[in-house]
């Protein structure tokens, strides 16, 4: 599963090359989505942190996926979802 997800990575890091973004940093980690977002964006002193309100999974009659709902809930800084 990692090196499928480091191709994954390694793609985006060519668009952010390609597009000349800057501060752009890329993590790959394992574990619970919300809880490994919530405690980086603890980590690196978070301003705002913004998702999708779904994702590619769920019950699509939902507004906010598992994920999107955990972290509005639960994060200690500032959070915006993009519809
Ligand atoms: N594995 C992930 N890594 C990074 N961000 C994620 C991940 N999963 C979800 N997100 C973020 O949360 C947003 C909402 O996704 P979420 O997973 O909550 O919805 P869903 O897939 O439709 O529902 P569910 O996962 O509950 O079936 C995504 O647009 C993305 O911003
Ligand atoms: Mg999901």
């Amino acid at each position: 599963m990692r090196s499928i997800w480091q191709q994954i990575l390694d793609s985006y890091e060519a668009k952010v090359k390609e597009r000349r973004l800057q501060n752009v940093r890329m993590l790959l980690q394992m574990g619970d989505a919300a809880q490994r977002i919530m405690e980086t964006a603890s980590k690196i002193k978070c301003e705002l942190l913004i998702l999708g309100s779904r994702g590619r999974g769920g019950f699509k009659e939902l507004l906010l996926g598992s994920v999107s709902h955990k972290v509005t809930n639960h994060a200690d800084c500032p959070v915006l979802i993009a519809k």
